[in-house]
């Protein structure tokens, strides 16, 4: 289950326009420093500017270098993109 999420994840990602390396490395990211303190919060249940402000003051407290807050913000908006497009082809593939 939690393997098919990744495989899902990356697939995903790949397809909105990040290397596959960037979006292990942006996945890896996250799951390590975004987990450290309480459970993953769904992108796709926050408006944009809602999840702005959260993930400037999570990049703030996670204590990111700008190559990491860029990485991670990029891997979190193409998770944003694939969740719009499964929404709109009403095919979800993840939770
Ligand atoms: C040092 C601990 C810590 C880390 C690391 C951390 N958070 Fe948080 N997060 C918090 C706390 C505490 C809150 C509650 C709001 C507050 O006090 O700022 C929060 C709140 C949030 C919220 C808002 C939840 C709500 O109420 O809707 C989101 C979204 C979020 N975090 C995402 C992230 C992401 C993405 C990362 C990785 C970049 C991250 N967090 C890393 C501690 C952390």
């Amino acid at each position: 289950m939690k393997l098919t999420f990744v495989i899902v994840a990356i697939a995903l990602a790949t397809a909105a326009g990040l290397t596959p390396k960037e979006t292990a490395a942006g996945r890896k990211l996250y799951v390590e420093k975004c987990g450290r303190c309480h459970k993953f919060h769904k992108i796709e249940k926050y408006p944009e500017p809602a999840w702005n402000m959260w993930l400037g003051q999570m990049i703030v407290k996670t204590k990111l270098t700008p190559e990491q807050a860029d990485l991670l913000t990029r891997y979190l908006q193409s998770l944003r993109a694939s969740h719009a497009e499964n929404g709109a082809s009403g095919g979800a593939a993840q939770p």
